[in-house]
């Protein structure tokens, strides 16, 4: 074989595992939007769910005093800093009345997204299941696969609240399943849950021996006086599962990678035992700034909440001025929307960018039970949502 061919081949054709995943799809979102713009279109997008708002001024201190000092400039402790461990277990027994150990039921993640990934590397093998919602945010999906794994799709659907109907799962699937994967306030859909759907969950987790994972990315973004839970302060859940809590969203800090999995101390230490061999863990200036924004004031959260919730009611109004009519979600920074009469989710979001310049999320992106919807995303400043929904409302009507 030639040299050309051979570095050819060796360029392109990645591992069998990588094949089995999809781009990531806001890569592709990304790209349309930055094609669309180099022709000089004033695309509005309201795609992405990337808090518009800088992280609160009391976080961005503690990240600036932290990083001026030379010894968090070394390896971070993959075990994580006590301050941000005990912060986290502070924060979950005020917020939540969930006790957690700081010492064996929490270690600190580089963002949710890579220990939702690391925990299907600790807990799958070829063969085995993960239950993923679908839809569902992405990594549920390619996490498994990444790992050789397969992923079991758990319908969500507007009839159940958007809450799987858990006895609707196949007894194959279930007797191969290691892992559950469930989010609530729900990324796409906005769902919420009250405690009893957690006390079935961890009824089937006993049952058939399935690790829970709940993904709490949204508990503190929540409206009209609901307060989201924690699924740890379930009855028995913390002999099933853990929770991954992540700070990206409630406290604008999505590129800052801060996290948490908390929760059961045997499936704790497989994951840490897995990160040893894969990352060098988080930053100790993170680690400060996260305890800081953990231990700080809850006013920044509510005012931020106010804004999404104005948001999330002009997103609303004008939908319903163009005749899509939605519940307006109790949680998260998501509209989740049927497509008008005749559309497929692509042929919409297509049709929105066309002709308003304003990027919705296809429903198809978060699985196959996503076809059909739309999604919004809050995360645009005041006065662009606002041009956003008129042209929706002068484009599409
Ligand atoms: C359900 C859900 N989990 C996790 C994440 C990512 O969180 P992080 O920024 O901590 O990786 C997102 C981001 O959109 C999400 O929607």
């Amino acid at each position: 074989m030639a040299t050309s061919e051979l570095s050819k081949r060796a360029l392109t054709e990645p591992s069998r595992r990588l094949g089995a995943v999809p781009a990531y799809m806001f890569a592709e979102l990304e790209r349309r939007v930055a094609d669309k713009r180099a022709e000089g279109v004033d695309v509005i997008s309201l795609g992405i769910g990337d808090p518009d708002r800088p992280t609160y001024p009391h976080i961005v201190e503690a990240m600036q005093t932290a990083v001026a000092d030379p010894a968090n400039h070394g390896y971070p402790s993959n075990r994580g800093r006590e301050e941000f461990r005990h912060a986290l277990t502070g924060f979950y027994e005020e917020r939540f009345g969930v006790g957690v150990d700081p010492e064996s039921e929490v270690i600190p993640a580089i963002g949710a997204k890579e220990c939702v990934y690391n925990l299907c590397f600790a807990f799958l093998d070829p063969g085995d299941v993960a239950l993923a919602a679908d839809p569902g945010y992405p990594v549920y999906t390619g996490g498994p696969a990444l790992a050789g794994a397969e992923a079991v799709l758990l319908a969500l659907r507007p009839e159940l609240g958007f809450l799987p109907d858990l006895d609707a799962i196949g007894a194959e699937a279930l007797a191969r399943a290691r892992l559950i994967f469930l989010n609530y306030p729900n990324n796409p859909t906005g769902a919420v849950v009250g405690e009893e759907f957690f006390e079935r969950v961890v009824a089937l987790a006993r049952e058939h021996d399935v690790l829970v994972v709940h993904d709490n990315a949204y508990s503190e973004t929540t409206y009209d006086g609901y307060v989201a839970p924690s699924f740890l302060a379930t009855p028995g859940a913390k002999e099933v599962g853990v929770e991954v809590f992540s700070l990206s969203k409630s406290f604008n800090m999505t590129g800052w990678r801060c996290a948490a999995v908390l929760g059961n101390a045997d499936a704790i230490a497989a994951y840490w035992r897995l990160k040893t061999n894969v990352d060098s863990g988080l930053f100790d200036a993170v680690q400060i700034a996260g305890a800081a924004a953990l231990v700080g004031p809850r006013g920044p959260i509510e005012e931020m909440n106010a804004i999404y919730a104005r948001r999330r009611d002009l997103v609303v109004e004008a939908l319903a001025e163009i005749g899509v009519v939605v519940e307006p979600p109790k949680g998260t920074i998501y509209v989740w929307a049927p497509v008008p009469e005749g559309h497929t989710s692509a042929s919409f979001a297509e049709l929105v960018l066309e002709e308003a310049a304003v990027v919705v999320s296809p429903g198809s992106m978060y699985g196959p039970g996503g076809e059909g919807f739309f999604r919004i995303s809050l995360t645009t400043p005041d006065d662009r949502i606002a041009e956003a929904v008129s042209r929706m409302r002068e484009h599409l009507s």
